[in-house]
């Protein structure tokens, strides 16, 4: 398995578990089938709603003598409602318990979107903060000491813009080490790519095969089908292989780790395997023709009537 290096030596294997919209019921067996397949690497997050399952596998892995802890690689995101100094800690902490872990390896903050305390999903202006009232960095701050204690081995972000990277980079005391963002051939946002791998930022990929399980008011009526591109079902036939082997293979080879969800033990099993499936240049060529900059998880959900945040100052495009 391909990993991603960091500077203390930590390397981090590219290909990862998804466990967005794995409901609670499938995400336990889900995690207990990845882990004995060989996944080494689980990305999960407080508002998944679902930490307390993925925890009990883990624990449960470990206990059976499946995996040891440190052979596993463990990633989690600080929600939204949480940014304040005093709260990132106590989040964590939550994490912790749910996951029945004792550290991290990684920490992400989930969007750079504030919210009071204890929202969700909020729909009313008055329950978002601007990041001018809330500014990443002093959330970055918090971050910190969570490293300082040895709560989590690394920092990160997550749908965080080149623009947001870079002011970040400006006033971090421990810089972040990771960009979770969406990323698939439908969106390839090479230049983002570029800067953050020129910057010592890994980037993930979320979403890598085009989150077809979205809830349905997370979807537009006309959006392509990503699983169904012709071009990378083509490359997909010629290697004998699955179209979403094929995009799992890609992100491998663009340098990025890569987390695709599945809850079914045949697709689990296929998307490990798709760590070993060979591109040509000239299927990179080819997919590289396909960015059509067509995000799925656009954040529009963010957008409500007179509040801070609008498409423009979230993407800073
Ligand atoms: P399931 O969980 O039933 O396997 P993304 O990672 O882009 O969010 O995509 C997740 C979606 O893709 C889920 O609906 C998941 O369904 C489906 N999926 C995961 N692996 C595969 C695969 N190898 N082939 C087809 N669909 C897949």
């Amino acid at each position: 398995m391909k990993t991603l290096q960091f500077a203390n030596g930590d390397q981090m294997p590219a290909l990862g578990l998804g466990t967005w919209k794995s409901e609670p019921g499938e995400v336990y067996t889900a995690v207990i089938e990845a882990i004995q397949v060989g996944y080494r690497h689980i990305d999960c997050a407080h508002i998944y709603g679902n930490e307390a399952e993925v925890g009990k596998a883990i624990a449960e892995s470990i206990a059976a003598g499946t995996v040891t802890r440190d052979q596993l690689w463990i990633t989690s995101k600080l929600w939204n409602d949480s940014h304040a100094l005093e709260d990132v800690a106590p989040a964590l902490d939550t994490t912790l318990t749910h996951l029945q872990l004792d550290y991290l390896d990684l920490y992400l903050i989930h969007w750079p979107v504030s919210f009071q305390k204890g929202e969700g999903f909020p729909l009313d202006a008055d329950k978002l903060m601007s990041l001018e009232e809330l500014p990443i960095a002093t959330t970055w701050t918090a971050m910190e000491s969570l490293v300082d204690q040895g709560k989590c081995r690394h920092i990160g972000v997550s749908n965080f813009s080149q623009a947001k990277v870079e002011a970040l980079l400006q006033t971090a005391r421990i810089k972040p080490e990771m960009n979770q963002v969406e990323r698939h051939p439908y969106l390839q946002q090479p230049e983002l790519l570029e800067f953050c791998q020129s910057n010592g930022v890994h980037v993930t990929a979320y979403s890598p095969l085009g989150s077809p399980d979205r809830p349905a008011g997370l979807k537009a009526e006309d959006e392509p089908v990503l699983l169904e591109d012709e071009a990378i079902a083509t490359i997909a036939q010629r290697l004998n292989c699955s179209p979403a082997q094929v995009l799992i293979s890609w992100a491998i080879h663009c340098g990025t780790a890569v987390i695709p969800k599945s809850v079914n033990p045949t697709r689990i099993a296929q998307n490990l395997a798709a760590a070993e499936v060979v591109l040509t240049a000239e299927d990179l060529k080819v997919i590289k023709g396909c960015d059509r900059a067509r995000r799925y998880v656009d954040g529009s959900f963010w957008v409500v009537e007179n509040g801070p945040y609008t498409l423009e100052n979230l993407w800073d495009s």
